[in-house]
């Protein structure tokens, strides 16, 4: 059987993956928005639980083009734990098309480019990146652990492996004062990285989290459906990137927006253009339907 520990996070696009707790909890667990893995403590996963959840899948479930490794940063596990995972993997499911996981930038930093490679040879070919912002206020704000520039960086580290990236901004978190910095300096920072894939989501403020104790003492200013459709706009417009997927379609957003950069970037600037003309009018989900 695979067995499960806690809440299980994964990202909306490996719905349809083999999902496996290669890691417990987040080994850095700071981040002031992130409730996660608050009450779990870190720890690597025993390789022979996994093996053994690996060989109940291929008994059980019909082979999975994908598998995603959780926890919150399963990167950070000795590479060879990884190698092991991966040999295992590879001889259950012959024609998997890919391994991913999350990869936070403290996690990036632990890694060289030559473990990334070899990993990658062994099939862990993306990883997802919370970027969150590329503004180090913002940043420093949420306890991300890292400055821009480092979070470029660590990125880069990545792409030098020839590993794929998925990341992350997130939407609202400098407030109104800072959402226009916020939008620019993330977009300033998702070009100088260009991952193949760049999503938002709308920060929310959790409780337990720091984030959440501020909101609860009203230190918080949470964006309103039109100031994140306008601080949206200004991050998609200055993005300049070719060939990345972009989406604003996570369960927190108000409006979801999809496409290809750079060829649908005019119709999704289009649409929110439209949205900031007439509000009244937008398709925003109600917040009943939205979530984390
Ligand atoms: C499970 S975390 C893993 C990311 C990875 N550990 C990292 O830091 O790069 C996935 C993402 O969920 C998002 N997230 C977590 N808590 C959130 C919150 N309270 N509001 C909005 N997004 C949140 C953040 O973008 C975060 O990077
Ligand atoms: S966002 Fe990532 S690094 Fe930060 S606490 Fe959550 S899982 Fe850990």
């Amino acid at each position: 059987m695979i067995r499960y520990e806690g809440t299980l996070y994964r990202p909306p696009s490996e719905a349809d993956s083999l999902i496996l707790q290669a890691t417990i909890g987040c080994s850095y667990n700071e981040c002031a928005f992130c409730a996660m893995y608050r009450d779990k403590r870190f720890r690597v996963r025993k390789l022979d639980e996994l093996i053994a959840e690996i060989a109940w899948a291929k008994e059980h479930a019909p082979p999975p083009r994908k598998v995603f490794l959780a926890d919150g940063d399963a990167l950070v596990a000795r590479p060879a734990f990884l190698h092991a995972v991966l040999d295992a993997l590879r001889r259950a499911f012959p024609n998997l098309a890919r391994v991913s996981c999350y990869a936070s930038p403290q996690a990036l930093q632990v890694r060289s480019v030559e473990q990334m490679r070899a990993l990658r040879d062994a099939g862990l070919t993306l990883y997802y990146l919370g970027i969150e912002s590329g503004d180090d206020r913002v940043l420093d704000a949420l306890t991300k652990g890292v400055t821009a520039d480092e979070m470029v960086l660590a990125a880069t580290k990545a792409h030098d492996a020839g590993v794929k990236l998925s990341t992350m901004i997130l939407l609202g978190a400098g407030g109104r004062a800072r959402s226009h910095e916020h939008a620019l300096a993330s977009a300033r920072v998702v070009n100088a990285i260009g991952p193949r894939f760049v999503s938002t989501l709308v920060v929310t403020p959790v409780e337990g989290t720091p984030l959440g104790d501020r909101a609860a003492r009203g230190e918080v200013d949470e964006l309103d459906p039109v100031e994140l459709a306008r601080e949206l706009r200004t991050f998609l417009g200055a993005l300049d990137l070719r060939g990345t997927v972009f989406r604003s379609n996570h369960a927190s957003n108000f409006l979801s927006v999809a496409g290809t950069l750079p060829k649908d970037q005019g119709r999704m600037l289009a649409a929110l253009d439209a949205v900031l003309a007439d509000p009244d009018a937008a398709p925003f989900r109600p917040a009943w339907l939205r979530g984390l």
